[in-house]
């Protein structure tokens, strides 16, 4: 098992060769991927540290295994119809919606919501930022592009959170999978239609660094099964800087299994499933 040493050894020579910093990434996680890029690359933790430092193309790949980018389509069904019936029935109204998906990963929860926005008819007024530091699922996103069989069982997502009103289960929605996905079954691909694709912003941003590109405030941010993946003092951090990118009653909505505590917390009021700026 990787000691604790060598992860800081490790995250030194990140630090020192790039403007990446792995720092604050939660300890267990981290050593967890090193323990694989290990595995995989049948390296030790001395030839991995050497190569970064000599290798900025290594570098990146690294970077890009360290990070986990597991997701779905309409993952958390419930959430969803939260979204679609809460969030976006108090912002249905305004002229725009500005939206930041913070940590896209291949683009699943991007697609989510941009049905949601089309079925509730105001998809035209969404301006939509997706962001990652992971260029290779940013490409993957772009696509909208996944392999049919992998991501069938999410159809069923699909279903839970698009052709069913918890508020009335009287009112079943019919909508076909179709209207939005191209399906393949002899290439075995799912592609999201043009109309999903074309209105999506993408950017690489690393959320440690913070870098300031935003010209207006947000109305929804989602940054959902990220934070687990910092330190306390770095999701600290990131949800400070989002109490300051997003406009008051804006709402955040994170992972099932991500909160906010201590003094950001008054920033912000929890509703439910998600957090309002206050
Ligand atoms: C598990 S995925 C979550 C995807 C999606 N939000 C969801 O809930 O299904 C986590 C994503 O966070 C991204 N990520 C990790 N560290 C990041 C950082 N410092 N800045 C921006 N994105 C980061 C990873 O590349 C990965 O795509």
């Amino acid at each position: 098992m990787i000691k604790l040493d060598d992860i800081i050894n490790f995250n030194n020579a990140v630090k020192e060769v790039s403007s990446y910093n792995l720092s604050d990434y939660s300890k267990k996680s981290l050593g967890r991927r090193i323990e694989k890029i290990l595995s995989d690359y049948k390296m030790t933790i001395d030839s991995l540290i050497k190569k970064i430092k000599l290798d900025s193309n290594f570098l990146e790949k690294i970077i890009k295994n360290i990070t986990v980018n597991t997701t779905e389509l309409f993952r958390d069904p419930k959430i969803w119809q939260s979204v679609k019936y809460r969030v976006l029935r108090k912002l249905k109204n305004k002229d725009t919606i500005n939206i930041w998906h913070a940590g896209c990963s291949t683009g699943q929860e991007i697609y989510s919501m941009l049905i949601i926005l089309h079925e509730l008819g105001i998809a035209n007024k969404a301006n939509i930022l997706a962001t990652d530091i992971n260029t290779d699922v940013i490409e993957i996103a772009k696509k909208g592009e996944y392999i049919y069989k992998f991501n069938i069982e999410y159809i069923e997502n699909f279903k839970q959170a698009i052709q069913v009103n918890p508020y009335n289960y009287e009112d079943k929605i019919d909508v076909s999978f179709t209207k939005y996905f191209e399906i393949d079954r002899v290439k075995n691909l799912m592609t999201a239609k043009p109309f999903l694709k074309n209105k999506v912003v993408f950017k690489k941003y690393d959320l440690v660094k913070q870098d300031n590109i935003f010209a207006e405030k947000f109305d929804i941010i989602f940054c959902r099964n990220v934070l687990i993946y910092f330190n306390a003092k770095l999701q600290k951090r990131v949800v400070n800087m989002f109490a300051d990118v997003l406009s008051k009653k804006g709402f955040l909505i994170l992972g099932i299994h991500e909160s906010i505590f201590g003094a950001e917390a008054l920033k912000y009021i929890k509703h439910g499933e998600f957090y309002i700026r206050r």
